[in-house]
Parts: C-alpha cells; sequence; structure tokens
C-alpha cells in the first residue's frame, strides 16, 4: 500500500484515483476547482464514467479529496499529475497546467516519485526532469505512464489494460510504478521515458488513421456501390489488421484525438518533418462532418428554411462530453445555411454557447423530429434502435434520415417511409 496524490479531478484523474484507492492505495486527489471538490466531498461524481461512482463510494475510506495541494502531499509519496492538456494556438500542448503541478512539489516533505498520466509531448519528461533538479527535488524519480482508457469504459480499461507502460530512467523507479499496479493483470512494458510519451500519442495517431481510412473507403464505397460495413467486417478478419477502430462515421471526436494528432503533427513539425500522413489524416477528419451536411443538403436541394433534427450531440455514446463533437460542425454548418436545427441527446449538459443557442432541445426524439425535412443521427445512442421510426416518418415532413453512424438497417428504415442515407452505404429508399 502507498501514499499517493493524485492532481487533477477530470475523467483521467477521478478514474486513476478511483482505480489506485481499488486496488489498496491511499489517495488524496487534488483539483484547482472549488465546486468540483465539494461535489466529490459530498459524494457526488461531476462527470458521467459508467462504474466510477460505485468505486469511488466503495473505497471511501481510502479516497479523499482536497483544494491544497500541501494537504495532498503532507503523507504522499508518490504524486500523478492527472491534468489536462488542452491544445494551444500553435497546435502544440498547452503544458500549463503540468507546470503549476510541478511548481505545487516543491518541498513535499515525503515525495519519492512523480508519475506522468497527462498526455504530453515527447522530450517533456527530460524538461521535468530538469525543473525537479533545479527545485532541490534530484532524489524524487521520474515515470511516464500512459493511460490508454477511453470515456464510457475508463474503470474497465484502467483495470483490465491491454498493457501498463512505464517510462523511466531509473530501474527502481519504474519497479515501484509497476508495484502500484499491482493486481492488474496485465504485462508491464518499461521502457524509457521518451518512448513511453511517443508511444501514447502514436497509439492515439494510428487509431485515428483507422478510422480516417476506413472514413475514406466510405466515401469510394458510396460512389462505387460497395457497402463499408460489409467491406469493415472482411478487412477486420484478417488477424493482421483486426477488427477494430474501422466503423465509419462522422469522424472522429472527444478531447484525445483531435488534439493529439494535432500535437504530435506540430512536435514533428517544430522538428523540421512534415509528417504527411498524420496530416493527411487532420484533413480528412475535418472533412467528414461537412460531407454529411453537403449530402443532406443536396438531397433536399438545399437548406435555406429547412428544418433539421440532430439526434445525439456528445462526441460518442456513454459520454456526457461535447469536447470536439462532430454535432458542433454539423449544427454550426446547418445554421450557416439558414436552416432550422432541433436536438435530442440522453446525457449532454445544457448547452448555452454559439451554435448551441440557436438550437432547441427537445426531451425525445419525436418531438425532435416533428415537421422537420430531415434527421442526422450523430452518436450512436443505443436508445435510437427503440424509436418508432415508422411513426417518427410520419411526423415528419420529409422522411429523410441521414445516419451518420451506420447504426440502422437500411431495408427497415426505408419500409418505415424513409429516404435513409448512411456512410459508405448506398441510400436506400421506399420502393
Ligand atoms: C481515445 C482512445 O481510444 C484511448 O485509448 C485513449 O486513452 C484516449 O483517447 C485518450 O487519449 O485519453 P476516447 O477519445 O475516449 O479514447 O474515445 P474512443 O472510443 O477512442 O473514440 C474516439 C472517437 O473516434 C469518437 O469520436 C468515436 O466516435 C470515433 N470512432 C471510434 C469512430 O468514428 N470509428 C471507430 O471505429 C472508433
Amino acid at each position: 500500500m502507498h501514499d499517493i496524490a493524485v492532481f487533477g479531478a477530470g475523467y483521467i484523474g477521478l478514474v486513476t484515483g478511483a482505480c489506485l484507492a481499488q486496488l489498496g492505495h491511499r489517495v488524496t486527489v487534488r483539483d484547482i476547482r472549488p465546486d468540483r471538490v465539494d461535489a466529490l466531498r459530498r459524494g457526488e461524481v461531476p462527470i458521467h464514467e459508467p462504474g466510477l461512482g460505485d468505486l469511488i463510494a466503495g473505497n471511501a475510506e481510502r479516497l479523499r479529496f482536497t483544494l491544497d495541494a500541501e494537504e495532498a502531499l503532507r503523507t504522499a509519496e508518490v504524486a500523478f499529475v492527472c491534468v489536462d492538456t488542452p491544445p494551444s494556438a500553435s497546435g502544440d500542448a498547452d503544458l500549463s497546467r503540468v507546470w503549476s503541478v510541478v511548481e505545487d512539489l516543491r518541498g513535499a516533505p515525503r515525495l519519492t516519485t512523480v508519475v506522468m498520466k497527462s498526455t504530453v509531448p515527447v522530450g517533456t519528461g527530460d524538461r521535468v526532469r530538469v525543473a525537479l533538479d533545479a527545485a532541490g527535488m534530484g532524489h524524487v524519480g521520474y515515470a511516464s505512464n500512459p493511460e490508454f482508457t477511453a470515456e464510457g469504459t475508463a474503470v474497465r480499461d484502467f483495470l483490465n489494460p491491454d498493457r501498463i507502460v512505464v517510462g523511466a530512467a531509473d530501474q527502481e523507479v519504474a519497479a515501484l510504478v509497476a508495484r502500484l499496479h499491482r493486481g492488474i493483470d496485465a504485462p508491464v512494458q518499461e521502457v524509457s521515458v521518451a518512448s513511453a510519451e511517443m508511444a501514447k500519442m502514436a497509439a492515439n495517431a494510428l487509431l485515428a488513421t483507422k478510422i480516417t481510412f476506413i472514413n475514406e473507403i466510405a466515401a469510394v464505397c458510396e460512389a462505387t456501390g460497395a457497402d463499408v460495413e460489409e467491406v469493415a467486417a472482411v478487412v477486420g478478419r484478417d488477424h493482421r489488421l483486426g477488427p477494430h477502430f474501422l466503423k465509419a462515421g462522422l469522424g472522429y471526436g472527444g478531447s484525445c484525438f483531435p488534439k493529439d494528432s494535432r500535437a504530435l503533427r506540430a512536435i514533428a513539425s517544430n522538428c523540421g518533418l512534415p509528417l504527411p500522413l498524420l496530416g493527411a489524416v487532420i484533413e480528412v477528419n475535418d472533412l467528414q462532418a461537412r460531407r454529411a451536411v453537403a449530402r443532406v443538403r443536396s438531397e433536399l436541394g438545399g437548406l435555406r428554411g429547412r428544418q433539421v433534427a440532430l439526434l445525439g450531440l456528445t462526441f460518442k455514446p456513454g459520454t456526457d462530453d461535447m469536447r470536439q463533437a462532430p454535432s458542433a460542425v454539423i449544427a454550426a454548418r446547418l445554421l450557416s445555411e439558414g436552416a432550422v436545427v432541433t436536438a435530442w441527446d440522453p446525457m449532454a449538459p445544457e448547452l448555452t454557447d454559439t451554435p448551441w443557442n440557436q438550437v432547441e432541445r427537445k426531451d425525445d426524439v419525436l418531438a425532435a423530429v416533428a415537421d422537420c425535412d430531415a434527421a442526422v443521427i450523430v452518436t450512436e445512442w443505443p436508445e435510437l434502435h427503440d424509436v418508432d421510426w415508422g411513426k417518427a416518418a410520419e411526423v415528419m415532413s420529409t422522411p429523410l434520415l441521414f445516419d451518420g453512424r451506420n447504426l440502422l438497417d437500411p431495408a427497415d428504415q426505408a419500409g418505415h417511409g424513409f429516404t435513409y442515407m448512411s456512410v459508405g452505404r448506398a441510400t436506400a429508399r421506399q420502393c
């Protein structure tokens, strides 16, 4: 059992803190937002992450929350850095929150090891090392321990990972970080700090590339009559390729892939390397949601004065996270073409900024699509399987359904009376 301070009570920090407590460690999570810390102290979980609430409640005696860095570090041997690293104006990751945590670590009485969980550019570990040394903390070890957890399955991913990656210059530090994960059945890959940092960025870039590749194939399928779902199923059966991240759709969103792919490109640019493959991935992904709007516009013969419903707003189902969600691009594009936009989502928070201040939110799907000329499935919420689509087609002005996630069956939807468009599959029309 170790005494651990976790800096950051966001998606990564809370999951890391709760899972480390579950593994038997004593954990203090520190955040700078009073509302967040107050909520956590009251037993409320400020983010939606399946299983997280139970984990926090079940480990309450080993889990504390504080605003005070000194309190978090009073007895801590290990500090996990789990703050966010949002994009800066140049596309490089903004590390200001990381540096402010490194500042907070000064003078921590029992600290032996700093563990970086935040996604940081390769080379950051070396810079943190220099900063620790300069602050008189030469005795404190440093490790990079990137996370590979996806929102919506983060607790499961943390406790059942494919691998635990530990990047450290010092064997004892690496062994300690590996020991912190005792109880998790997964291989530990010990590598250099730089390789661990790079591996995280490379993994996200390759996943983003796989998604983008299948989205490009989908566009060719649309033009040639092939069906991307059938194509992906065949391709994915090749054990060298695998079935995952071959789901064509509206492009990747979320807090990780868009930011990390741009940050990796920025790192390469800073070294004078162009990285054309990743550049193309970013470009193709940026087009994907716009292509959907163009296809709806072309089908309707224009968007001015047309009413369009967005079904699903979050960047993927099972989360309330709106960061880099394709829905924002689609809503903004529709509005700028003169369309009226309504929306339904079971979990997205109340949204008041642009473009959402011009979008009328409805509590159920039928209300959202009523009198609409088109409905666009933006997020593949399972609830959409239970919609009475026959009724939905009836209450719409023009029964046009654009399924941006290939969630539904084309023949079924044509049977309900829809003109049913999707990604990489032929448009199905009522006979
Ligand atoms: C992603 C990675 O999957 C995690 O391994 C990583 O740890 C995390 O980023 C991070 O860097 O912190 P996340 O962004 O939560 O996790 O979500 P994913 O489930 O990977 O989905 C990302 C985006 O890709 C979503 O917009 C999703 O709709 C899209 N996607 C995913 C597709 O369009 N097609 C697919 O086949 C898979």
